[in-house]
């Protein structure tokens, strides 16, 4: 009987996707991308080895596994196939045959980064800290029904004339608005006519490869980009990303019927991390949270900034397990709590007027107001990197997932307790 899985982030991204993704793909015949682009970076560790993905799902390392790019997804054709060499390189098998990009798929050029970067340097201090991919301009060109898409390289001559309309837009903002090097249509053309030649053959029809797959009883696994809190709708507004990171999206996104989706896999890390700008009520400014930091090595894998790091936050995830529906908890990183004397949990939050809330409220300015309240549990002493079995973890360390399961309102299904992927418990398999 196919089963299909949603991984999703259930907190401000980085939760450990690409790890628990590359695990648990090989239970199945394909895994599918379904929003954002490369402003995610995925880490798979491998007998020791790491890759770094942006795009490319988080499968492709099992060799005949069938990896897609739907819809839902923004794709930068150069970071493509720049991603598509290092596993070459690497001596990943076969993966151009294997990768599938639905012909749909808004493209980022050259000036999305140019704008998305020029509006950040403008912003001075209030900047939201994006990436600096072109992602935000890439999807409002898709909402405003002016994108260039995948589709488009399969005549690049024809777009010329769609792009000097593009182009009066972007260079009229770039140059007026932000002091900004205007972009030239010749330079946008040079990128079409050298991408499309190796971008054209692996144009696909993804939702009818992925509904005739679950057809023929083979499961499919769903990857989320991003994390709820970045959530373009339910996040901390404006200081988010700009596509749906629901495991809802993954419907729209990939091309495929919501009940199609048995199981929504809530990553969730032992504690909470932000990249970027914008508010976070947990936040430590500390020796914890810098031995958080320094433990759990927070530096983005795309960026490489540094994250910002602190104590769990329960009523985050509240918010998280409704929006997305979480069927079952993956907590990450538990082994980067060890050692901690004392550990909190955020079970709710005091508000400027004295009453209290047990759950993240949506959008910046409420949750910049949010004070939170805390619990405290003993932590523990003990190792529990790469313990692979429950019950050989520390009685504190299970008494610290039991109460974020009482308290979050979803089981654990998961533990992850290192970056490779065999440091993994399970208790309750998604695809059982
Ligand atoms: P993603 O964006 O959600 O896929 O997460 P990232 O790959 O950006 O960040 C997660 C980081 O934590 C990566 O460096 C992983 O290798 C690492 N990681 C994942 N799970 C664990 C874990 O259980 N323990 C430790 N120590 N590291 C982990
Ligand atoms: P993964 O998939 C963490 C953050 C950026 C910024 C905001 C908007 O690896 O978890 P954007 O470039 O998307 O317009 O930036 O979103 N951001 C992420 N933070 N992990 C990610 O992806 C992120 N992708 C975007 O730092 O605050
Ligand atoms: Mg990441």
């Amino acid at each position: 009987m196919a089963k299909n899985v949603v991984v999703i982030g259930a907190q401000w991204g980085d939760e450990g996707k690409g790890k628990i993704v590359d695990w648990l793909a090989e239970e199945t015949s394909g895994v599918v991308r379904f929003q954002g682009g490369h402003n995610a970076g995925h880490t798979l560790v491998v007998g020791g080895k790491k890759t770094i993905l942006r795009l490319i799902p988080s499968g492709i390392l099992h060799e005949t596994l069938d990896c897609f790019i739907g819809s839902g997804v923004v794709v930068s054709p150069e970071a493509l196939l720049g991603e598509i060499d290092e596993l070459n390189a690497a001596g990943v098998k076969n993966v151009e045959g294997r990768l599938k990009i639905a012909p749909t798929c808004p493209l980022i050029l050259p000036y999305h980064i140019a704008l998305d970067q020029a509006r950040e340097a403008s912003r001075g201090k209030s900047k939201i800290g994006t990436t600096g991919r072109g992602i935000g301009p890439a999807y409002e060109d898709k909402v405003a029904r002016r994108a260039i898409r995948v589709v488009d390289l399969l005549h690049p001559e024809k777009l010329v004339e769609k792009l000097e309309a593009v182009l009066a837009y972007y260079n009229v903002q770039l140059q007026h608005l932000h002091n900004a090097e205007p972009v030239k249509l010749e330079d946008v053309m040079a990128v079409i006519e050298k991408v499309a030649p190796r971008i054209t053959p692996m144009i696909t029809d993804v939702s009818r490869v992925l509904n005739e797959k679950n057809r023929k009883g083979e499961s499919l696994l769903f990857e989320g980009a991003q994390g709820t809190l970045l959530d373009i709708d339910y996040g901390t507004y404006p200081f988010v990303t700009s596509s749906n990171c629901l495991a809802g999206a993954a419907s729209a996104g990939a091309g495929v019927g919501p009940q199609m989706l048995d199981y929504v896999l809530g990553i969730v890390k032992a504690y909470t991390t932000r990249v970027g700008s914008g508010p976070f009520p947990t936040e430590l400014f500390d020796e914890v949270g810098a031995g958080l930091a320094e433990r759990g090595h927070e530096f983005g894998s795309v960026t490489g900034r540094a994250r910002r790091c602190g104590w769990f936050d329960a009523a985050a995830l509240k918010r998280s397990i409704q929006v997305n529906g979480i069927s079952g908890m993956c907590i990450t990183k538990l082994d980067v709590m060890d050692g901690i004397e004392n550990i909190n949990i955020c079970v709710g939050y005091e508000l400027p007027d004295g009453s209290k809330t047990d759950i993240l409220p949506c959008g910046s300015d409420a949750v910049e107001t949010c004070k939170p309240i805390y619990e405290t549990m003993p932590g523990w002493s003990e190792s529990t990197f790469g313990v692979k079995e429950y019950d050989k973890l520390p009685e504190n360390a299970k008494a610290y997932l039991k109460r974020i399961e009482e308290v979050c309102g979803a089981p654990v299904a998961i533990v992850s307790t290192g970056p490779d992927r065999e440091e993994t418990i399970v208790l309750h398999h998604p695809f059982a």
